[in-house]
């Protein structure tokens, strides 16, 4: 098989002591899982006085995220206690009544039916990046993980805003996410002592100060839209008052979608460009496909049917590095899923990181061949970076067609490489990321 293995961190084998496995989950999540249990179908724990049950397979993760979906509709309290002070009871952490109205204003704004008419911001974003990147001499630095952040703030920005978000209010966003996300604590010890979900959580002082620096780029935005000032009419904000939903609800939401929008897409692109950077076949095949369904110009809605490569490119990414690489809910009943019976308030979890790695289903798992996502779709429930079931990602076609569009418009000009000396290991903060930084130069198209 051609391809090459991209890094992931070290496994063990056998069981790790408890302050070990501890220590690991606070640093690194990917970090704690030993090599066989990769191949296991259903992982049962337990960590302190928290039941754990882990899906790994299509059955086992089919049979909790949708036979079961109704007893595990809550996300874990680590998430929601992580999320919280910026998203507040936002349709990502919420549930019961309030997710399922949520979910009911939010889900259309990026329905399939609407990318048509979405994508040619997508395609204006990604073409006014190529630009800056034109501006600036052949192989300069940067850091394309930021970059990515920012061209992905910029397209849910003219999306879903309908209005520019401008360079300096992208970076404050992108900036301010990235601090938010390494100060929230990775694991939750309340819970885990089985102390109760509405004791108050300790929070890391450094979260309100970028909690409201992020505030304040979106209640900007919000509030020009209100006004009606230079959008041009297709808000997702005006939309949502129009249902009439209140002023903090309306909020929660724009700072969901712009959060949930943004970090994800970013991350699989960053990822993408440094899979490239390691793949010279497959980076030359990328750019071949695009320049010529698009000759130069930036790619729109209609191109993606030429352009599969490049979508096989964005599934393999997803696979090899889900940006969301942990689902967790919390069991408000007890079940069973393969003949084991979990508890009412168990953690269960589906972790794209080990499902999309599991040998049984995966040739060379850890290894990259985007080819793979040429030849078929893969098993039904054995891939699933946008999850499953009833809060699956309402973005995931938005996402894939903004990824693809994205990747092909640039990398007609550019062919970044890794900057020499950059180590680069993935790392589970909320999102799978490719460490803090992402250092690149920006070498042109031969
Ligand atoms: C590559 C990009 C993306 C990935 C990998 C991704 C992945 C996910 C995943 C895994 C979930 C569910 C988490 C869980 O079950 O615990 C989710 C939920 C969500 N995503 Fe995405 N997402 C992406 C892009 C987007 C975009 C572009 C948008 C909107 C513009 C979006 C909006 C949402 C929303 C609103 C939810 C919450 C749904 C609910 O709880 O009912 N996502 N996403």
């Amino acid at each position: 098989m051609n391809g090459f293995v991209p890094p992931f961190p070290p496994r063990h084998t056998g069981r790790l002591p408890l302050p070990e496995l501890l220590r690991r989950a606070r640093r690194n999540f990917l970090e704690v899982w030993s090599a066989d249990q990769f191949a296991q179908e259903v992982i049962v724990t337990r960590v302190l006085t928290q039941p754990i049950v882990v899906c790994n397979s299509p059955a086992t993760v089919q049979a909790a995220f949708i036979d079961e979906a109704a007893a595990l509709e809550r996300k874990s309290p680590q998430m929601r206690h992580a999320l919280e002070p910026l998203l507040g009871d936002g349709l990502f952490i919420s549930d019961g009544l309030v997710w399922r109205e949520r979910r009911r204003a939010v889900a259309p704004i990026t329905h399939a039916s609407r990318l048509a008419e979405l994508a040619p911001a997508i395609s204006g974003a990604a073409a006014e990046r190529a630009e800056a990147w034109a501006a600036r001499p052949p192989g300069a630095p940067v850091d394309m993980l930021a970059q990515m952040a920012e061209l992905a703030a910029e397209v849910i920005c003219r999306t879903l805003f309908g209005r520019r978000l401008g360079a300096a209010a992208a970076r404050e966003v992108v900036v301010s996410f990235a601090r938010y996300q390494a100060a929230v604590p990775q694991i939750d010890p309340l819970s885990l002592f089985g102390l109760p979900d509405w004791l108050p959580r300790p929070r890391p002082w450094r979260l309100r100060a970028e909690v409201r620096r992020i505030h304040a780029v979106v209640d900007r935005l919000i509030g020009a839209v209100l006004a009606g000032r230079d959008g041009d009419g297709t808000s997702v904000v005006g939309a949502m008052a129009a249902a009439g939903m209140g002023a903090t609800a309306c909020r929660n939401e724009a700072v969901t979608l712009f959060m949930a929008g943004h970090e994800t897409s970013a991350n699989a692109m960053a990822w993408a460009w440094f899979l490239l950077s390691q793949a010279p076949e497959a980076a030359a095949r990328v750019r071949a496909e695009a320049v010529s369904a698009l000759e130069g110009r930036a790619a729109g809605w209609a191109d993606l049917p030429r352009l599969p490569f490049a979508r096989a490119v964005v599934e393999e990414t997803l696979r090899l590095y889900p940006p969301v690489p942990l689902l967790a809910r919390l069991a408000s009943a007890p079940l069973e899923i393969a003949g084991h019976g979990v508890p009412r308030g168990a953690l269960v979890l589906a972790v794209p990181w080990l499902l999309h790695r599991n040998p049984r289903l995966w040739d060379e798992p850890d290894r990259f061949v985007p080819e793979r996502f040429l030849a078929g779709r893969p098993r039904r429930h054995a891939y699933i970076p946008f999850s499953l079931g009833p809060r699956v990602c309402t973005g995931a076609q938005f996402a894939l067609a903004e990824t693809v569009i994205c990747l092909s418009t640039l990398a007609q000009r550019f062919a970044p490489r890794l900057a020499p000396g950059a180590r680069v290991m993935p790392v589970c903060r909320l999102t799978l990321r490719p460490g803090e930084t992402l250092p690149m130069l920006l070498d042109r198209v031969a």
